[in-house]
């Protein structure tokens, strides 16, 4: 009798310690496994952009090198860049800051890849709005997006060039050289700037900020006491500074639409600042 008791006993006890141990490894097990299902998560996600945001959003979604779809030509790029460290760094990256968005970057993302951006001509994609995707493809979409806001891309601090504080300082800098209008029309194709603002040879071509075809008159009226060319030096700097009144589909809103990362864009190259300006002030 006694035996049998301490067989028990001891069977029981080897029992738990079983089933503590696998209950112990199951955390790992489950880390293992979401890893894994995020690793596919991003991978679908990526098939999914090449073949349906590359042709706006560019080529790993920095809108510098996109594609005809059909033809296969190189065209300019309308989207704005996503790869970029103001939409996927940091818990509240800035362009949720500049659009007064209270939610997190996830559902930034995922909302307006589901229902697009009305007045822009970024489309809805989720079936429920109309667009052939699922869900579950909306969230590999975004995984995939925010994977690029990873550890290593994310310690890089935006550039550090300081931007003077007028115009005339700017073009004053040893570094910067007289305008190119001609690369100015280049340079402001592939930072996106016709989405929102049309062509100005075009009139009637913008979709979401202001026609800026007659710009070079309209700037120096905006702010008194200001020159043309330093308000739109300040416009392209910090969109918020001032807001313009009236945009293509009613009064801008404030805070603006445009994004406020130029600043850091142009950092590597500001040159492409006295480009464009040459070309907006019709130099
Ligand atoms: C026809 C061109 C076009 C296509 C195709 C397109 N987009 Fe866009 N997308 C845009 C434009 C233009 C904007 C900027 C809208 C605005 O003015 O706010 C935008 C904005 C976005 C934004 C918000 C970016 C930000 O900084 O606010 C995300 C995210 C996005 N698109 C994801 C996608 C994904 C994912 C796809 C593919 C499923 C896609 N887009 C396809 C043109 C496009
Ligand atoms: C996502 C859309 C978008 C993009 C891209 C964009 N802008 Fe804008 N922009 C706007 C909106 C909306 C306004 C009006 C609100 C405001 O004043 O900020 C505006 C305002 C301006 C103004 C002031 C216009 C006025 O009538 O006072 C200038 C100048 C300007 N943008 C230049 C640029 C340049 C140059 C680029 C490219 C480097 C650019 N924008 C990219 C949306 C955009």
């Amino acid at each position: 009798m006694q035996v049998k008791v301490a067989i028990g006993t001891i069977a029981f006890m080897l029992t738990m310690i079983v089933l503590g141990y696998a209950a112990l490894r199951e955390p790992t097990r489950l880390d293992e496994f979401s890893d894994a299902a995020q690793g596919r998560s991003i991978e679908a996600g990526g098939v999914l952009f090449g073949a349906n945001c590359a042709t706006c959003h560019g080529v790993d979604g920095k809108a510098e090198e996109c594609q005809d779809p059909s033809s296969g030509e190189p065209v300019p790029c309308t989207g704005l860049p996503l790869n970029s460290y103001f939409l996927v760094c940091g818990d509240r990256p800035q362009r949720l800051e500049d659009l007064g968005w209270e939610g997190s970057k996830e559902q930034y993302i995922q909302r307006t890849i589901s229902a697009g951006r009305a007045g822009t001509i970024m489309p809805a994609w989720l079936d429920e709005f109309g667009g052939p995707l699922r869900p579950d493809q909306v969230e590999n979409l975004a995984d995939f997006i925010l994977n690029w806001g990873d550890e290593e891309f994310c310690a890089q601090e935006p550039s550090s060039f300081a931007w003077p504080e007028s115009v005339e300082d700017f073009r004053a800098m040893a570094e910067v050289e007289a305008g190119d209008p001609e690369n100015g029309v280049t340079v402001y194709q592939n930072y996106g700037c016709a989405a929102c603002h049309g062509m100005p040879e075009q009139e009637g071509s913008a979709a979401v900020g202001p026609w800026l075809g007659d710009i070079a008159e309209i700037a120096a009226t905006r702010v008194p006491g200001m020159s043309a060319e330093d308000y739109l030096y300040h416009s392209i700097l910090d969109p918020n500074a001032f807001i313009a009144p009236d945009c293509p589909a009613g009064p801008c809103t404030d805070p603006s639409l445009m994004p406020g990362d130029f600043a850091f864009r142009m950092s590597t190259n500001p040159q492409d600042m006295a480009d464009i300006l040459s070309y907006l002030m019709g130099e």
